[in-house]
């Protein structure tokens, strides 16, 4: 099933899970637009793939038989929100794989200042590039678009790289992934308790990485935030709906050692319906300090998407479980493997040493 084979009024209306089986096509990522579509076993498969790219690319040799995998192609990088990873690892995902990559950051330098709707400028770009990774504000957005582009001429995959305050797919698998590489020797993410501190109402990348962990036997989360800033109703009945064990507190020191990962996060005050109000909700004690470091569990992992501000102390960057850094670079192979996989060159790679 694909997104011409549904009119706009019917997909829209769907459930997430619903949703996904318009995006994916057996192993294959037609459009990377929500968590939900991803299930345990294409969560599984990628992590695989980037792990292999992660190898290729230590050598020379490696590197160029990626580098020859997609020269014909183009890819569109279209951000007109703030970003730093998402932006970077997307192009040097890119560029690992060989995609030729243009760009558009400020709409003050495309024809969106001259009035046009977000709706043509990405019609415009499909006249031209192979792939859309876009970054918007507006919800729903690169969704709208997949399915305005699957009923087009130029029917090209879109990946959403942070829609809203709703969804970044992309985020959430590279926490999986990860997750998966933390967890590797010790049972892997099953049965393990994730805790979420932070803005929790306004993240989107919480809101993804909740969605994908429902995959995963066993596991408990647990929301740690200000009252004000405490994970939506919206997120929680998905997790009844699943199953998922979950718990909301505004205990974070105390709760600590419970954890076999914890998810950092930013106030989201870009969000902000009056100007100041996130200054005003009190979040010091929601901070991770060097003194947590003995408390946590000595095999938990200390994550944050990044950016962060003082959410995660400095001097707690030279622990071994503060695996920030290392997650950030893991976005880079992970988003390597889905483009890989959206091209259909992800057997290839897989069967590299059989070619050498
Ligand atoms: C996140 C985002 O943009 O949602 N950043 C990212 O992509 N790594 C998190 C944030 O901005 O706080």
């Amino acid at each position: 099933m694909g997104l011409n084979e549904i009119a706009w009024d019917d997909y829209k209306d769907l459930g997430l899970y619903e949703k996904g089986k318009f995006l994916i096509d057996g192993n294959h990522v037609e459009h990377a637009l929500i968590a939900q579509q991803f299930g345990r076993k294409e969560l599984d498969y990628l992590g695989e793939l980037a792990t292999k790219i992660r190898f290729i690319a230590k050598t020379r040799e490696g590197m160029d038989f990626l580098n020859s995998q997609l020269p014909h192609k183009r890819a569109m990088l279209y951000f007109t929100q703030p970003s730093t990873r998402t932006f970077l690892s997307f192009f040097a995902a890119c560029q690992i794989l060989g995609l030729r990559i243009g760009n558009v950051r400020d709409t003050a330098t495309s024809s969106e200042f001259k009035g046009e709707t977000q709706e043509d400028s990405v019609r415009s770009f499909s006249s031209y590039y192979d792939l859309i990774v876009m970054r918007t504000k507006k919800k729903g957005l690169a969704e709208r678009m997949a399915w305005v582009l699957a009923n087009s001429e130029r029917p090209i995959p879109i990946i959403n790289a942070g829609s809203g305050q709703d969804q970044h797919p992309t985020q959430a698998l590279l926490d999986i992934y990860t997750l998966q590489r933390s967890f590797e020797g010790i049972g892997g993410i099953d049965g393990k308790t994730v805790m979420f501190v932070g803005d929790l109402a306004r993240g989107r990348t919480v809101r993804s990485l909740a969605g994908l962990l429902t995959n995963y036997a066993g596991v408990k989360l647990l929301f740690v935030a200000p009252e004000q800033l405490q994970i939506s109703d919206e997120i929680l009945k998905l997790l009844d709906d699943a199953d998922v064990s979950y718990e909301i507190t505004s205990e974070f020191e105390e709760r600590i050692p419970e954890a076999n990962a914890i998810y950092m996060t930013r106030i989201q005050d870009e969000w902000d319906a009056h100007k100041g109000e996130s200054a005003k909700v009190d979040t010091t004690k929601f901070c991770f300090k060097a003194e947590h470091l003995d408390v946590l569990k000595k095999d938990a992992v200390l994550m944050h998407p990044l950016p962060r501000r003082n959410e995660i102390s400095t001097d707690v960057d030279h622990d071994p479980r503060a695996v920030y850094w290392r997650q950030m670079r893991n976005g880079m192979w992970i988003r390597t493997a889905l483009i890989a996989n959206i091209f259909a060159v992800d057997k290839s790679i897989l069967n590299y040493e059989n070619q050498s």
